[in-house]
């Protein structure tokens, strides 16, 4: 059944190819996911039902740790020395061997150039080597449809809150294929900026903090709070009645907070400011207020719009920064105001790695959209919108809205 389905939709696709016409004989769907967009080397393989056959991640974390950020060359060069190794573990711990994939599915946008050239090039080898189509990827669409992988009940379309290190976007994913945004940042990315701060904050010279990400040690820090307001940070974009995003204010605001902290305590060079656990959790706070006012515009906006079904209305948020805890406690309280389901992939699926590629590469190949067959046409993209643009459309709407307060979320009772 599934076999003759499968022959008829490459037909109809007119993908003439001898090797992708073969494919017709295997039985089963193996999917391989690349991934090396940014700083991690990630290669996994999936069934059509999208469970994990074998997946191998090589992190690169640390190293950029000691630099005090992502350098290009040398995040490329680690994807050059990693990628075989990778892709050689998660094919070995599927039991499968190369011939019996499907296709190959890569990052090729957005991203570091030099990183998504290192994951595109060794992917179209494969390709080329075991005569495999190929299945070029868009980074932050695998992202937001990482959570139909567990969560089969998840139907298009539906909203998704993309935050990382590299992004932050609201959209609708209508397929596979094509998204709607509805707002994106103007500025930094939360991921990018909490990165920052915790640098800034030396939150790596406490053993605990250490290891962690910068956004994962901001909320252990948060943890230990006991005043979230000691601090008056502002929100940001408060007035602007769309759904973008901003970050590089907030980061501004902090920056002169440590600043002016530093010189009240007196403060050693390496040594961490005694109110940090206070600073982070109003910052987080604050970012949390932040992005429920714009998911709450931006659920205003569907509904007006009609744009998701009332009876079946999902938010995913994805994305590294959807890892953090306190975050999606704020989102949680938006959704259930408005009738959303949250759902968030596991912190694992959250952060980068092969296995959203391989499952895009599985959701694309069951629709038969975006296989490829002549690999010249595939090139990487530095940038690449995640779909139609409907910021203007948004602005149109002029939509006010009653803020939903967002108390409680550092299980406080101050805040
Ligand atoms: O999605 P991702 O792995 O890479 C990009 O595509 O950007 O996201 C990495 C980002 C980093 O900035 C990191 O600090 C942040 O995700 N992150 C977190 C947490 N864990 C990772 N941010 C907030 N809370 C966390 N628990
Ligand atoms: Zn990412």
């Amino acid at each position: 059944m599934y076999l003759n389905k499968c022959k008829k939709i490459i037909a109809s696709k007119c993908i003439r190819s001898k090797n992708i016409l073969n494919i017709c004989h295997y039985r089963n769907v193996f999917i391989m996911g690349i991934e090396t967009s940014c700083d991690d080397t990630g290669c996994a393989i999936l069934n059509e039902n999208g469970d994990i056959l074998g997946e191998s991640l090589d992190s690169q974390h640390f190293v950029h740790l000691k630099h005090g950020g992502i350098i290009p060359p040398i995040a490329r060069d680690l994807h050059r020395n990693n990628i075989e190794n990778v892709v050689n573990q998660a094919i070995t711990r599927s039991g499968l061997k190369i011939e019996d994939l499907t296709a190959i599915a890569t990052t090729v946008e957005p991203g570091l150039p030099m990183s998504l050239l290192i994951g595109m090039k060794y992917g179209k080898y494969l390709c080329r080597v075991y005569k495999k189509p190929f299945i070029p990827i868009h980074h932050m669409k695998a992202h937001a449809l990482t959570a139909r992988m567990f969560d089969k009940s998840i139907e298009y379309p539906f909203l998704v809150l993309l935050v990382s290190g590299g992004h932050c976007l609201l959209a609708i994913a209508e397929n596979v294929e094509d998204f709607l945004l509805l707002g994106k940042s103007i500025d930094n990315s939360p991921g990018e900026i909490m990165d920052k701060i915790a640098r800034r904050l030396k939150l790596r010279n406490l053993i605990e903090y250490t290891a962690l990400s910068g956004g994962r040690a901001m909320e252990l820090a948060a943890s230990k709070a006991d005043n979230p307001l000691q601090f008056n940070y502002i929100i940001p974009l408060l007035h602007q009645k769309n759904c973008n995003f901003s970050f590089a204010g907030l980061h501004n605001q902090i920056s002169r907070m440590i600043e002016s902290e530093e010189k009240i305590h007196k403060v050693d060079p390496d040594e961490v400011i005694p109110s940090v656990h206070n600073l982070c959790a109003g910052f987080l706070l604050t970012i949390t207020r932040h992005l429920c006012h714009r998911v709450q515009r931006a659920m205003e906006f569907i509904e007006l719009k009609n744009l998701i079904p009332p009876e079946r209305r999902i938010l995913v948020m994805s994305g590294g920064v959807a890892c953090n805890n306190i975050i999606p406690k704020g989102i949680q309280m938006v959704c259930d105001e408005y009738g959303y389901k949250l759902v968030r992939p596991p912190p694992k699926l959250c952060t980068d790695n092969g296995v959203m590629i391989a499952w895009n590469g599985v959701e694309r190949w069951k629709s038969q959209v975006g296989v490829c067959s002549d690999l010249e046409k595939i090139t990487i993209k530095k940038s690449s919108p995640i779909g139609k643009d409907m910021i203007e459309d948004l602005e149109k709407a002029n939509i006010s809205c009653k803020w939903i307060k967002v108390t409680n979320i550092m299980n406080l009772s101050t805040i």
